[in-house]
């Protein structure tokens, strides 16, 4: 991990209350905290010094820069300097909740907070929770996924504390992330919106409130996600993408995540999901078991690239890529 040398390790406290985390924040510190997508790890989002301690913590290339949450649509204006008019309709329909919009950026947001663009993602998650305590802080909080660069978002406070644990010195405890996997990214600095990372919030939702939306190709040198580039999700055990479960060899060092089943039972761990929300909210947590298990090869079954499909499929493609 780039940056772990510096890192002195630190004592990191687990609560239930929203406040307490919050004064960290106040104190130019880190706290993780949850939201309905995955947990974040929070930092003031004006102040560069404490951003920078989010970095160190994940060993996260600066290159790659952060999303900036606020608890309420008025806050909005302290992040971005301005928004498009269909900008305005998609935060009317689908603010709070699991979507990022990229908007040029306010000039107080630290530089290091959007990596040198000149462009920001801002989003208010919808979990009680996150809501409160973002209200506490009283500051746009910048925060990406509170996990290792590079390992899969945590979905639970006990998937921060495996990573974090020692490297950061607060984590707000939530339940479970209903979601489970991260915001839809949409650039909204073009004339119609630009998905560019599928995930919560679908692109057939977005077309319904904004017909013109699209897939950004990512085939291009230069990805407009600079976070697109590197390796992610990724558990220890390598992955593969399969279109049913007789494609697998079961084994006790093998596991398996998809829809449908046969009787082979001989996984070392298997998960049948009823439906693709489930499918979605039970991914990174599963490659999380399977690491704890010493699997060596998950199979994920592949789904239709409707709905979340889209975005399940995105993660373990990119989960396969080793
Ligand atoms: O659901 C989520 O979005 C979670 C929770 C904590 O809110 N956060 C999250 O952050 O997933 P992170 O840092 O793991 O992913 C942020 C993604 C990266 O792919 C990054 O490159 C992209 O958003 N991004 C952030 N700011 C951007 C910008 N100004 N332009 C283009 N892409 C941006
Ligand atoms: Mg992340």
């Amino acid at each position: 991990m780039g940056f772990s040398y510096i890192l002195q390790p630190m004592h990191t406290i687990i609560t239930t209350s929203y406040r307490t985390a919050a004064k960290f924040i106040s104190n130019n510190e880190t706290t993780a905290f949850p939201t309905e997508t995955v947990y974040g790890l929070g930092a003031n989002a004006f102040e560069s010094t404490a951003v920078k301690k989010i970095f160190i913590a994940k060993g996260r290339p600066s290159d790659n820069p952060l999303i900036v949450h606020v608890a309420e649509v008025d806050q909005i204006p302290s992040v971005a300097s301005s928004m498009p008019r269909y900008a305005e309709k998609l935060v009317e329909e689908f603010f709070p909740g699991p979507l990022t919009l990229v908007l040029p950026k306010n000039k107080k947001i630290a530089m290091n907070v959007t990596a040198g663009l000149l462009t920001v993602g801002v989003r208010i998650p919808n979990n009680p929770i996150a809501k409160k305590f973002l209200k506490e802080c009283g500051v746009p909080v910048a925060a990406p996924s509170a996990n290792i660069s590079g390992s899969p978002s945590p979905t639970t406070w006990q998937a921060v504390k495996n990573d974090l644990n020692g490297r950061i010195p607060c984590i707000l405890k939530g339940n479970p992330s209903r979601i489970g996997v991260e915001s839809t990214v949409l650039d909204c600095t073009g004339s119609a919106p630009v998905i560019l990372r599928a995930g919560g919030i679908t692109l057939e939702q977005l077309r319904k409130i904004i017909p013109a939306t699209r897939l950004q190709k990512h085939q291009g040198a230069i990805p407009k996600s600079p976070g697109l580039k590197y390796r992610h999700y990724s558990p220890f055990a390598y992955v593969f993408i399969v279109s049913s479960m007789k494609e697998t060899v079961p084994l006790k060092s093998s596991a398996y995540i998809g829809l449908h089943s046969n009787e082979n039972n001989n996984f070392g761990l298997k998960k049948i999901c009823r439906t693709e929300e489930e499918y979605a909210r039970s991914l990174f947590h599963f490659f999380r078991e399977c690491d704890k298990k010493n699997i060596e090869t998950i199979y994920c079954e592949s789904v239709s690239e409707a709905g979340i499909g889209l975005a399940i499929m995105d993660r373990i493609r990119k989960a396969s890529y080793q």
